[in-house]
Protein backbone atom coordinates (compact mmCIF):
# COMPACT_ATOMS: atom_id res chain seq x y z
CA UNK A 1 0.00 0.00 0.00
CA UNK A 2 1.05 3.25 -0.43
CA UNK A 3 2.20 5.81 2.10
CA UNK A 4 0.14 8.73 2.84
CA UNK A 5 1.26 12.13 4.03
CA UNK A 6 -1.26 14.04 6.48
CA UNK A 7 -1.77 17.36 7.04
CA UNK A 8 -2.75 19.76 9.86
CA UNK A 9 -4.81 22.71 8.99
CA UNK A 10 -7.35 24.84 10.81
CA UNK A 11 -7.95 22.20 13.36
CA UNK A 12 -8.52 19.34 10.83
CA UNK A 13 -6.22 16.41 9.31
CA UNK A 14 -6.08 15.63 5.53
CA UNK A 15 -4.65 12.56 4.23
CA UNK A 16 -3.26 13.09 0.72
CA UNK A 17 -1.83 9.99 -1.24
CA UNK A 18 1.76 9.62 -2.50
CA UNK A 19 3.75 8.27 -5.61
CA UNK A 20 7.10 6.82 -6.61
CA UNK A 21 8.63 7.18 -9.56
CA UNK A 22 11.11 4.39 -11.50
CA UNK A 23 14.06 6.28 -10.21
CA UNK A 24 12.75 6.48 -6.70
CA UNK A 25 11.43 9.90 -7.06
CA UNK A 26 8.66 10.70 -4.54
CA UNK A 27 5.75 13.00 -4.69
CA UNK A 28 2.89 13.98 -2.25
CA UNK A 29 -0.09 13.94 -5.04
CA UNK A 30 -2.29 17.43 -3.66
CA UNK A 31 -4.51 17.42 -6.35
CA UNK A 32 -7.72 16.69 -4.14
CA UNK A 33 -6.04 19.35 -1.41
CA UNK A 34 -8.02 22.54 -2.79
CA UNK A 35 -11.81 20.78 -2.90
CA UNK A 36 -11.33 18.91 0.58
CA UNK A 37 -9.44 21.81 2.19
CA UNK A 38 -10.44 24.79 0.33
CA UNK A 39 -6.10 25.55 0.38
CA UNK A 40 -3.83 25.36 -2.45
CA UNK A 41 -0.59 24.74 -3.25
CA UNK A 42 1.89 27.99 -3.66
CA UNK A 43 5.31 27.39 -5.33
CA UNK A 44 6.00 30.05 -7.47
CA UNK A 45 8.07 29.04 -10.84
CA UNK A 46 7.90 25.32 -10.34
CA UNK A 47 10.88 25.17 -8.14
CA UNK A 48 8.98 22.15 -5.64
CA UNK A 49 5.89 21.32 -8.27
CA UNK A 50 5.81 17.93 -10.84
CA UNK A 51 3.39 19.20 -13.79
CA UNK A 52 3.12 16.09 -15.08
CA UNK A 53 3.88 12.13 -14.92
CA UNK A 54 6.66 11.00 -17.58
CA UNK A 55 8.18 8.35 -18.84
CA UNK A 56 10.63 10.23 -21.73
CA UNK A 57 13.72 11.86 -20.03
CA UNK A 58 15.17 11.07 -16.06
CA UNK A 59 17.77 13.84 -14.49
CA UNK A 60 19.39 13.57 -11.62
CA UNK A 61 19.96 17.10 -10.48
CA UNK A 62 22.39 15.94 -7.51
CA UNK A 63 24.19 13.56 -9.01
CA UNK A 64 24.58 14.74 -12.23
CA UNK A 65 22.76 12.06 -14.28
CA UNK A 66 20.90 12.62 -17.76
CA UNK A 67 19.07 9.52 -19.42
CA UNK A 68 16.93 9.27 -22.50
CA UNK A 69 14.34 6.50 -21.94
CA UNK A 70 17.04 4.88 -19.28
CA UNK A 71 19.82 5.05 -21.41
CA UNK A 72 22.91 7.41 -20.09
CA UNK A 73 23.24 10.77 -22.09
CA UNK A 74 27.12 9.32 -22.64
CA UNK A 75 25.78 6.24 -24.14
CA UNK A 76 23.90 8.32 -26.49
CA UNK A 77 26.85 10.98 -27.01
CA UNK A 78 29.11 8.13 -27.91
CA UNK A 79 27.25 5.57 -30.05
CA UNK A 80 24.24 7.38 -31.45
CA UNK A 81 23.10 10.14 -33.50
CA UNK A 82 20.61 12.56 -33.13
CA UNK A 83 17.88 11.18 -35.79
CA UNK A 84 18.65 7.66 -33.66
CA UNK A 85 18.15 9.62 -30.44
CA UNK A 86 14.77 11.87 -31.60
CA UNK A 87 13.64 8.43 -32.30
CA UNK A 88 14.32 6.86 -29.10
CA UNK A 89 13.00 9.80 -27.55
CA UNK A 90 9.35 9.89 -29.51
CA UNK A 91 8.59 6.51 -29.82
CA UNK A 92 10.29 5.30 -26.76
CA UNK A 93 12.83 2.50 -27.71
CA UNK A 94 15.41 2.31 -29.98
CA UNK A 95 14.86 1.70 -33.61
CA UNK A 96 15.59 -1.20 -35.86
CA UNK A 97 17.28 -0.95 -39.22
CA UNK A 98 13.91 -0.57 -40.84
CA UNK A 99 12.22 1.85 -38.33
CA UNK A 100 15.40 3.98 -38.97
CA UNK A 101 15.36 3.73 -42.56
CA UNK A 102 11.53 4.82 -42.37
CA UNK A 103 12.28 7.55 -39.89
CA UNK A 104 15.30 8.95 -42.00
CA UNK A 105 12.48 8.42 -45.62
CA UNK A 106 9.74 10.49 -43.73
CA UNK A 107 12.37 13.57 -43.25
CA UNK A 108 13.11 13.53 -46.79
CA UNK A 109 10.15 13.28 -48.00
CA UNK A 110 8.52 16.27 -46.31
CA UNK A 111 11.93 18.43 -46.16
CA UNK A 112 10.41 20.98 -48.49
CA UNK A 113 8.73 23.94 -47.87
CA UNK A 114 5.27 24.82 -49.45
CA UNK A 115 6.68 27.47 -52.51
CA UNK A 116 4.42 30.02 -51.03
CA UNK A 117 6.13 30.17 -47.40
CA UNK A 118 8.94 32.34 -49.32
CA UNK A 119 6.34 35.23 -49.91
CA UNK A 120 6.74 34.94 -46.08
CA UNK A 121 10.16 35.02 -45.68
CA UNK A 122 10.72 37.98 -47.86
CA UNK A 123 7.96 40.16 -45.75
CA UNK A 124 10.36 39.67 -42.16
CA UNK A 125 12.63 42.68 -41.96
CA UNK A 126 16.42 41.86 -42.73
CA UNK A 127 17.20 42.64 -38.82
CA UNK A 128 14.52 39.84 -37.68
CA UNK A 129 15.79 37.60 -34.98
CA UNK A 130 16.08 34.20 -36.61
CA UNK A 131 14.13 33.02 -33.51
CA UNK A 132 11.30 34.94 -34.28
CA UNK A 133 11.31 33.73 -37.69
CA UNK A 134 11.48 30.04 -36.62
CA UNK A 135 7.91 30.21 -34.36
CA UNK A 136 6.09 32.24 -36.77
CA UNK A 137 6.98 30.17 -39.52
CA UNK A 138 6.34 26.87 -38.02
CA UNK A 139 3.24 28.12 -37.05
CA UNK A 140 3.23 29.17 -41.13
CA UNK A 141 4.32 25.88 -42.17
CA UNK A 142 0.97 24.27 -40.55
CA UNK A 143 -1.26 26.42 -42.38
CA UNK A 144 -0.20 24.92 -45.39
CA UNK A 145 -1.10 21.40 -44.28
CA UNK A 146 -4.89 21.19 -44.84
CA UNK A 147 -4.85 17.79 -42.94
CA UNK A 148 -3.04 18.91 -40.06
CA UNK A 149 -5.07 21.79 -39.53
CA UNK A 150 -7.87 19.69 -39.15
CA UNK A 151 -6.33 16.94 -37.31
CA UNK A 152 -6.99 15.67 -33.95
CA UNK A 153 -5.49 12.78 -31.89
CA UNK A 154 -8.03 9.85 -31.87
CA UNK A 155 -8.91 10.81 -35.46
CA UNK A 156 -5.98 9.05 -37.48
CA UNK A 157 -3.29 8.79 -34.85
CA UNK A 158 -0.60 6.82 -37.50
CA UNK A 159 -0.51 10.51 -38.78
CA UNK A 160 1.08 11.55 -36.23
CA UNK A 161 4.26 9.48 -37.67
CA UNK A 162 3.90 12.06 -40.66
CA UNK A 163 3.57 15.41 -38.91
CA UNK A 164 6.77 14.56 -36.03
CA UNK A 165 8.84 13.56 -39.33
CA UNK A 166 7.58 16.94 -41.03
CA UNK A 167 8.16 19.15 -38.10
CA UNK A 168 11.60 17.75 -37.45
CA UNK A 169 12.24 18.02 -41.27
CA UNK A 170 11.12 21.31 -41.72
CA UNK A 171 12.45 22.88 -38.72
CA UNK A 172 16.05 22.30 -40.21
CA UNK A 173 15.00 24.00 -43.65
CA UNK A 174 12.86 26.81 -41.96
CA UNK A 175 16.43 27.28 -39.54
CA UNK A 176 18.75 27.84 -42.78
CA UNK A 177 16.29 29.88 -44.58
CA UNK A 178 15.83 32.33 -41.04
CA UNK A 179 20.12 32.67 -41.64
CA UNK A 180 20.04 33.22 -45.42
CA UNK A 181 17.08 35.58 -44.98
CA UNK A 182 18.89 37.46 -41.76
CA UNK A 183 21.96 38.06 -44.82
CA UNK A 184 20.12 38.74 -47.78
CA UNK A 185 21.00 34.88 -49.35
CA UNK A 186 18.96 33.27 -52.19
CA UNK A 187 17.51 30.47 -50.39
CA UNK A 188 19.65 26.78 -51.20
CA UNK A 189 17.10 23.97 -51.37
CA UNK A 190 17.41 20.81 -49.07
CA UNK A 191 19.26 17.89 -50.79
CA UNK A 192 18.24 13.95 -51.14
CA UNK A 193 21.52 12.60 -50.93
CA UNK A 194 22.44 14.17 -47.23
CA UNK A 195 21.72 12.77 -43.87
CA UNK A 196 19.98 15.13 -40.95
CA UNK A 197 22.96 17.55 -40.03
CA UNK A 198 25.03 17.63 -43.07
CA UNK A 199 21.67 18.88 -45.01
CA UNK A 200 21.33 21.66 -42.95
CA UNK A 201 24.96 22.65 -43.06
CA UNK A 202 24.68 22.16 -47.02
CA UNK A 203 21.16 24.86 -46.50
CA UNK A 204 23.37 26.96 -44.80
CA UNK A 205 25.97 27.16 -46.52
CA UNK A 206 25.95 25.90 -49.92
CA UNK A 207 25.64 28.89 -52.77
CA UNK A 208 23.93 28.46 -56.08
CA UNK A 209 27.27 27.87 -57.88
CA UNK A 210 29.26 26.00 -55.18
CA UNK A 211 28.27 22.99 -52.24
CA UNK A 212 29.33 23.38 -49.20
CA UNK A 213 32.27 21.04 -48.46
CA UNK A 214 30.73 18.58 -46.26
CA UNK A 215 33.60 18.28 -43.53
CA UNK A 216 32.52 14.74 -41.21
CA UNK A 217 34.11 16.71 -37.85
CA UNK A 218 32.04 19.56 -38.56
CA UNK A 219 28.92 17.07 -39.04
CA UNK A 220 29.40 15.32 -36.18
CA UNK A 221 30.73 18.45 -33.67
CA UNK A 222 26.81 19.73 -34.44
CA UNK A 223 25.16 16.44 -34.42
CA UNK A 224 26.19 15.80 -30.85
CA UNK A 225 24.73 19.25 -30.49
CA UNK A 226 21.76 18.46 -31.61
CA UNK A 227 21.50 15.28 -29.66
CA UNK A 228 22.99 16.85 -26.54
CA UNK A 229 19.65 18.82 -26.15
CA UNK A 230 17.04 16.54 -27.98
CA UNK A 231 15.06 16.73 -24.29
CA UNK A 232 15.51 17.87 -20.73
CA UNK A 233 12.62 16.86 -19.16
CA UNK A 234 9.76 19.64 -17.62
CA UNK A 235 12.35 22.83 -18.68
CA UNK A 236 10.57 25.94 -19.59
CA UNK A 237 10.25 25.46 -22.95
CA UNK A 238 8.79 21.68 -22.73
CA UNK A 239 6.79 23.06 -19.86
CA UNK A 240 5.37 25.40 -22.30
CA UNK A 241 4.87 22.86 -25.47
CA UNK A 242 2.80 20.82 -22.70
CA UNK A 243 0.54 23.70 -21.55
CA UNK A 244 -0.21 24.73 -24.91
CA UNK A 245 -0.93 21.08 -25.87
CA UNK A 246 -2.90 20.67 -22.85
CA UNK A 247 -5.49 23.51 -24.75
CA UNK A 248 -5.78 20.40 -27.96
CA UNK A 249 -3.68 22.86 -30.40
CA UNK A 250 -1.84 21.35 -33.50
CA UNK A 251 1.48 19.75 -32.73
CA UNK A 252 2.96 22.89 -34.74
CA UNK A 253 0.95 25.38 -32.60
CA UNK A 254 2.60 23.82 -29.34
CA UNK A 255 6.27 23.74 -30.79
CA UNK A 256 6.28 27.02 -32.19
CA UNK A 257 5.20 28.54 -28.99
CA UNK A 258 7.95 25.97 -27.39
CA UNK A 259 10.51 28.52 -29.34
CA UNK A 260 9.11 31.51 -27.86
CA UNK A 261 9.71 29.99 -24.21
CA UNK A 262 13.23 28.73 -25.52
CA UNK A 263 14.45 32.30 -26.63
CA UNK A 264 15.17 34.15 -23.42
CA UNK A 265 19.00 34.19 -22.39
CA UNK A 266 17.88 32.31 -19.04
CA UNK A 267 16.91 29.52 -21.21
CA UNK A 268 17.72 28.65 -24.79
CA UNK A 269 19.19 32.46 -25.12
CA UNK A 270 22.34 31.84 -22.62
CA UNK A 271 24.21 30.11 -25.64
CA UNK A 272 24.11 33.11 -27.31
CA UNK A 273 24.52 35.19 -23.71
CA UNK A 274 27.72 32.93 -23.39
CA UNK A 275 29.69 34.06 -26.41
CA UNK A 276 28.54 37.42 -25.65
CA UNK A 277 29.95 38.03 -22.52
CA UNK A 278 33.29 35.73 -23.61
CA UNK A 279 33.83 38.81 -26.64
CA UNK A 280 33.30 41.65 -24.03
CA UNK A 281 35.87 40.06 -21.49
CA UNK A 282 38.15 39.51 -24.79
CA UNK A 283 37.37 42.80 -25.62
CA UNK A 284 38.00 44.74 -22.45
CA UNK A 285 41.30 42.59 -21.43
CA UNK A 286 39.79 42.00 -18.47
CA UNK A 287 41.16 37.99 -17.57
CA UNK A 288 37.82 36.96 -15.76
CA UNK A 289 38.20 38.23 -12.58
CA UNK A 290 36.20 41.52 -13.26
CA UNK A 291 33.66 39.70 -14.68
CA UNK A 292 33.23 37.15 -11.99
CA UNK A 293 33.04 40.34 -9.39
CA UNK A 294 30.06 41.85 -11.01
CA UNK A 295 28.58 38.63 -11.93
CA UNK A 296 29.00 37.78 -7.89
CA UNK A 297 27.25 41.47 -7.39
CA UNK A 298 23.48 41.90 -7.62
CA UNK A 299 23.00 45.17 -8.43
CA UNK A 300 25.76 44.89 -11.13
CA UNK A 301 22.79 43.32 -13.83
CA UNK A 302 25.40 40.69 -14.69
CA UNK A 303 25.40 36.92 -14.26
CA UNK A 304 28.20 34.36 -15.08
CA UNK A 305 25.69 33.24 -18.44
CA UNK A 306 26.17 29.32 -18.71
CA UNK A 307 26.56 28.56 -14.98
CA UNK A 308 23.26 27.40 -13.03
CA UNK A 309 20.60 25.19 -13.63
CA UNK A 310 17.60 24.76 -11.78
CA UNK A 311 18.00 21.02 -11.74
CA UNK A 312 21.54 20.37 -11.96
CA UNK A 313 23.54 21.04 -8.63
CA UNK A 314 26.45 19.02 -9.57
CA UNK A 315 28.16 19.10 -13.74
CA UNK A 316 25.74 19.05 -15.83
CA UNK A 317 26.45 15.89 -17.60
CA UNK A 318 25.94 17.78 -21.19
CA UNK A 319 28.62 20.61 -20.33
CA UNK A 320 31.08 17.84 -19.70
CA UNK A 321 30.61 15.89 -23.45
CA UNK A 322 31.00 19.21 -24.81
CA UNK A 323 33.50 20.49 -23.25
CA UNK A 324 35.77 17.41 -24.31
CA UNK A 325 34.23 18.10 -28.05
CA UNK A 326 35.10 21.62 -28.11
CA UNK A 327 38.59 20.63 -27.22
CA UNK A 328 38.58 17.77 -30.30
CA UNK A 329 36.89 19.96 -32.77
CA UNK A 330 39.11 22.97 -32.47
CA UNK A 331 42.31 20.76 -33.06
CA UNK A 332 40.59 19.17 -35.61
CA UNK A 333 40.01 22.59 -37.36
CA UNK A 334 43.23 23.52 -36.37
CA UNK A 335 41.25 26.67 -34.69
CA UNK A 336 42.74 28.38 -31.73
CA UNK A 337 40.17 30.55 -30.30
CA UNK A 338 41.06 32.81 -27.49
CA UNK A 339 37.28 32.97 -26.27
CA UNK A 340 37.94 28.76 -25.40
CA UNK A 341 41.21 30.43 -23.03
CA UNK A 342 38.74 32.65 -21.76
CA UNK A 343 36.23 29.93 -21.12
CA UNK A 344 38.63 27.35 -19.11
CA UNK A 345 40.13 30.40 -17.43
CA UNK A 346 36.71 31.76 -15.95
CA UNK A 347 35.51 28.15 -14.91
CA UNK A 348 38.61 27.26 -13.07
CA UNK A 349 37.67 30.42 -11.08
CA UNK A 350 34.07 30.24 -10.50
CA UNK A 351 34.77 26.30 -9.27
CA UNK A 352 36.91 27.71 -6.71
CA UNK A 353 35.26 30.58 -5.89
CA UNK A 354 32.94 29.91 -2.77
CA UNK A 355 29.92 32.45 -4.18
CA UNK A 356 29.77 29.84 -6.96
CA UNK A 357 30.62 26.66 -4.82
CA UNK A 358 28.00 26.99 -2.02
CA UNK A 359 25.35 27.74 -4.92
CA UNK A 360 26.28 25.10 -6.71
CA UNK A 361 26.77 26.84 -9.75
CA UNK A 362 28.40 24.73 -12.07
CA UNK A 363 28.54 25.07 -15.98
CA UNK A 364 25.70 23.64 -17.94
CA UNK A 365 25.61 22.87 -21.60
CA UNK A 366 25.36 26.32 -22.77
CA UNK A 367 28.96 27.31 -21.51
CA UNK A 368 31.28 25.53 -24.56
CA UNK A 369 28.26 24.95 -26.95
CA UNK A 370 28.37 28.31 -28.15
CA UNK A 371 32.27 28.06 -29.24
CA UNK A 372 32.15 24.79 -31.06
CA UNK A 373 29.10 26.43 -33.07
CA UNK A 374 31.57 29.98 -33.79
CA UNK A 375 34.04 27.40 -34.56
CA UNK A 376 32.16 25.74 -37.35
CA UNK A 377 30.64 28.86 -38.66
CA UNK A 378 27.21 29.53 -36.80
CA UNK A 379 26.64 33.27 -35.87
CA UNK A 380 25.94 33.85 -32.48
CA UNK A 381 22.26 34.94 -33.23
CA UNK A 382 21.55 31.37 -34.59
CA UNK A 383 22.67 29.94 -31.37
CA UNK A 384 19.49 29.34 -30.02
CA UNK A 385 18.00 27.99 -33.12
CA UNK A 386 20.52 25.64 -33.15
CA UNK A 387 19.11 24.70 -29.76
CA UNK A 388 15.45 24.49 -31.35
CA UNK A 389 16.41 22.20 -33.80
CA UNK A 390 18.03 19.85 -30.94
CA UNK A 391 14.70 20.16 -28.70
CA UNK A 392 12.30 19.27 -31.31
CA UNK A 393 12.48 15.43 -30.45
CA UNK A 394 11.88 16.28 -26.73
CA UNK A 395 8.71 18.59 -27.37
CA UNK A 396 7.33 16.57 -29.84
CA UNK A 397 7.33 13.52 -27.49
CA UNK A 398 5.79 15.68 -24.80
CA UNK A 399 2.87 16.44 -26.98
CA UNK A 400 2.57 13.05 -28.07
CA UNK A 401 2.64 11.93 -24.11
CA UNK A 402 -0.43 14.75 -23.95
CA UNK A 403 -2.56 13.26 -26.61
CA UNK A 404 -1.89 9.60 -25.73
CA UNK A 405 -3.26 10.42 -22.33
CA UNK A 406 -6.87 9.96 -22.29
CA UNK A 407 -7.03 11.41 -18.65
CA UNK A 408 -5.00 14.77 -19.89
CA UNK A 409 -6.83 18.26 -19.05
CA UNK A 410 -6.76 21.38 -19.97
CA UNK A 411 -3.29 22.63 -18.18
CA UNK A 412 -4.78 25.49 -15.46
CA UNK A 413 -3.13 26.67 -12.30
CA UNK A 414 -4.14 28.85 -9.85
CA UNK A 415 -2.93 31.76 -8.04
CA UNK A 416 -2.92 33.46 -4.85
CA UNK A 417 -4.54 37.22 -5.73
CA UNK A 418 -3.26 40.00 -4.12
CA UNK A 419 -4.42 42.89 -5.66
CA UNK A 420 -7.32 45.20 -4.97
CA UNK A 421 -10.29 44.42 -3.00
CA UNK A 422 -14.09 45.02 -4.67
CA UNK A 423 -13.47 48.66 -6.01
CA UNK A 424 -16.20 50.16 -8.13
CA UNK A 425 -16.18 51.92 -11.63
CA UNK A 426 -15.50 55.60 -11.62
CA UNK A 427 -16.73 57.84 -14.11
CA UNK A 428 -13.60 59.73 -15.83
CA UNK A 429 -14.81 63.33 -15.11
CA UNK A 430 -14.63 62.37 -11.25
CA UNK A 431 -11.31 60.82 -11.24
CA UNK A 432 -8.08 62.79 -9.95
N1 LIG B 1 25.80 33.84 -12.08
C1 LIG B 1 25.78 34.41 -10.84
N2 LIG B 1 24.90 34.06 -9.86
C2 LIG B 1 24.02 33.08 -10.15
C3 LIG B 1 23.99 32.45 -11.41
C4 LIG B 1 24.91 32.86 -12.39
N3 LIG B 1 24.92 32.29 -13.61
N4 LIG B 1 23.00 31.53 -11.42
C5 LIG B 1 22.43 31.58 -10.20
N5 LIG B 1 23.04 32.52 -9.43
C6 LIG B 1 22.77 32.81 -8.01
C7 LIG B 1 21.43 33.53 -7.85
O1 LIG B 1 21.58 34.93 -7.96
C8 LIG B 1 21.02 33.07 -6.47
O2 LIG B 1 21.80 33.78 -5.53
P1 LIG B 1 21.19 34.10 -4.06
O3 LIG B 1 20.90 32.77 -3.43
O4 LIG B 1 22.28 34.88 -3.38
O5 LIG B 1 19.95 34.92 -4.30
C9 LIG B 1 21.51 31.62 -6.42
O6 LIG B 1 22.62 31.56 -7.34
C10 LIG B 1 20.46 30.61 -6.82
O7 LIG B 1 20.04 30.86 -8.12
P2 LIG B 1 18.56 30.90 -8.61
O8 LIG B 1 18.30 32.21 -9.30
O9 LIG B 1 17.62 30.51 -7.53
O10 LIG B 1 18.56 29.78 -9.69
P3 LIG B 1 17.37 29.42 -10.64
O11 LIG B 1 17.18 27.98 -10.49
O12 LIG B 1 16.19 30.29 -10.44
O13 LIG B 1 17.96 29.78 -12.06
C11 LIG B 1 19.26 29.68 -14.00
C12 LIG B 1 18.65 28.90 -12.85
C13 LIG B 1 18.17 30.52 -14.70
C14 LIG B 1 19.82 28.71 -15.01
C15 LIG B 1 20.37 30.61 -13.43
O14 LIG B 1 21.38 29.83 -12.84
C16 LIG B 1 20.96 31.51 -14.49
O15 LIG B 1 20.40 32.58 -14.77
N6 LIG B 1 22.10 31.09 -15.13
C17 LIG B 1 22.66 31.86 -16.22
C18 LIG B 1 21.87 31.65 -17.49
C19 LIG B 1 22.08 30.29 -18.09
O16 LIG B 1 23.20 29.81 -18.21
N7 LIG B 1 20.97 29.66 -18.50
C20 LIG B 1 21.00 28.36 -19.15
C21 LIG B 1 20.34 27.34 -18.31
S1 LIG B 1 20.54 25.76 -19.01
C22 LIG B 1 19.47 25.72 -20.27
O17 LIG B 1 18.43 26.32 -20.31
C23 LIG B 1 19.92 24.93 -21.37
Amino acid sequence: MSKEAKLELDGKSYSLPTLEGSEGEKAVDISSLRADSGYITLDESYGNTGSCISKITFIDGEKGILRYRGIPIEEMAEKSTFVEAAYLIIYGSLPNRAQLRRFSDLFTEHQFLHEDMKYHFESFATTAHPMAILSAMINAASCFDDGLMHWHWGQANSQFENYAAKLMSQVRTIAAYSYRKSRGLPLIYPKKAYKYTANFLHMMYSTPYEDYEIKLEVVRALDLIFLLHADHEQNCSTSTVRMVASSQANLFASCSAGVCALWGPLHGGANQAVLEMLEEIHRTGDDGSKFIAAAKDKNSGKKLMGFGHRVYKNYDPRAKIIKRSCDEVLAKLRINDPLLDIAKNLEEAALKDSYFVERKLYPNVDFYSGIIMRAIGIPVEMFPVIFAIGRMPGWIANYKEIMEDSKSRISRPRQIYTGPGLNHYVPMEERK
